[in-house]
């Protein structure tokens, strides 16, 4: 299937892949099946390879990150197409601190809207699943920041446009060692997030997610 000739639709009542004249049902959910986990460490892989030296590696890393959910996003039920995968920072509390690890969409769907609409909906998600876990129903994700490379402008546009997240301080050292731009990361950070998650929340309320 070729980039460009498809698109995300999320609004109010739908949310679907189009392409060409098809229409596939998407789904956001936490990764759970071996498939699920195959075409996690398939996307790692291929967008960042020096993440893990070789395969079995990145299916450890996954595993290594248990206690936090990898959201995949798919269209027609068995089709993973991203992952996503944020982290509770600095403990569990009423406003919670979130940092957004890692977010991949496999090449061939780049700019249709996969990973805005996987931010949103898996933020909604991941913050009813802490709700859940801590029976603490008014707890709400309040600060989200993520590290990317600085010149990762794809990323941060994304970041900006979705999350509303600003630059803040300096650039930091290749903190993961030589990643895959081979440079210097910068931080993101929007230490306001709770209004955001409830537009999402309120937008997205009728759809069955
Ligand atoms: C960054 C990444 C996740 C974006 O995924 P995507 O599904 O293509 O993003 P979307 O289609 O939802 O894009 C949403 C918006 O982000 C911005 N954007 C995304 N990719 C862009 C690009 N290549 N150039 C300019 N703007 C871009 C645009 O504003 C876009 O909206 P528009 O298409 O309506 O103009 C994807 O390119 C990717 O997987 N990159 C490699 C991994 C990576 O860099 N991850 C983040 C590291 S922290």
């Amino acid at each position: 299937m070729s980039s460009k000739k498809g698109r995300v639709i999320l609004n109010e009542t739908e949310f679907y892949y189009q392409y060409k004249n098809e229409k596939y049902p998407i789904e956001v959910r936490e990764a759970k099946s071996d498939d699920d986990f195959d075409s996690i460490v398939r996307i790692n892989r291929s967008i960042f390879p020096h993440d893990n030296e070789i395969d079995d590696y990145a299916r450890l890393w996954i595993q290594h990150n248990s206690n936090s959910p990898y959201f995949v996003i798919t269209y027609n039920e068995s089709n993973v197409v991203g992952y996503i995968l944020s982290v509770v920072k600095g403990g569990y509390k009423r406003c919670i601190t979130c940092e957004l690890e890692q977010l991949a969409i496999d090449t061939n769907y780049h700019r249709e809207g996969f990973a805005s609409s996987l931010i949103k909906i898996s933020l909604i998600k991941f913050q009813h699943l802490l709700q859940k876990r801590l029976q603490y129903s008014t707890l709400k994700i309040g600060i989200v920041y993520l590290t990317t490379g600085c010149t990762n402008y794809s990323a941060q546009l994304l970041y900006t446009k979705i999350l509303e997240v600003k630059q803040k301080g300096a650039k930091i050292c290749h903190i993961y060692g030589s990643n895959e731009y081979g440079e210097e990361e910068i931080i993101m950070v929007n230490e306001n997030l709770e209004p955001i998650v409830e537009k999402f929340m309120e937008e997205y309320r009728a759809l069955k997610l």
